[in-house]
């Protein structure tokens, strides 16, 4: 299947800024998470079917301190998800989870539980992994 994505500086940002300042972003630029516990960014993917899909979020971390996340789905089933240093702010890696998503919106939202806030978030894709749910239409 196709990857869906959205870039960070389309979602909806609580706490924090959209910025272009360091290089190898994808779009217009990344969403800069506020320094502090709370602050999110929130992805909207629209799934062509509901089942598994792997959620790819690309980021860049400077620092040598991870800057973990929650990540939920429409509010609920938080995963914890790790986005350690990058080695330079103009380093950006990927890491992927896996979350079941249903057909149509989904909310992603990945919100900072460290002081030191969320990692530079580029963007987010999702690929349906495995067989679809069998859904009515
Ligand atoms: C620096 C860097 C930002 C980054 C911030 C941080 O200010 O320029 O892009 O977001 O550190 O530590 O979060």
């Amino acid at each position: 299947a196709a990857a869906l994505e959205q870039e960070a500086e389309d979602a909806v940002v609580g706490q924090g800024v959209v910025e272009s300042n360091w290089a190898g972003f994808s779009g217009r630029g990344f969403v800069n998470y506020d320094n502090v516990i709370g602050s999110s960014v929130e992805y909207t993917i629209n799934a062509e079917s509901g089942g598994e899909h792997d959620l790819t979020f690309r980021y860049a971390n400077g620092t040598t301190a991870d800057r973990p996340v929650s990540v939920t789905v429409d509010g609920v089933n938080a995963q914890a998800v790790s986005f350690p240093g990058t080695g330079a702010w103009t380093t950006w890696q990927t890491r992927t989870v896996r979350a079941v998503l249903h057909a149509g919106a989904n909310r992603i939202k990945a919100t900072s539980t460290t002081v030191n806030g969320g990692p530079n978030a580029d963007k987010v894709s999702a690929v349906l992994v495995g067989p679809p749910d069998d859904e009515a239409p």
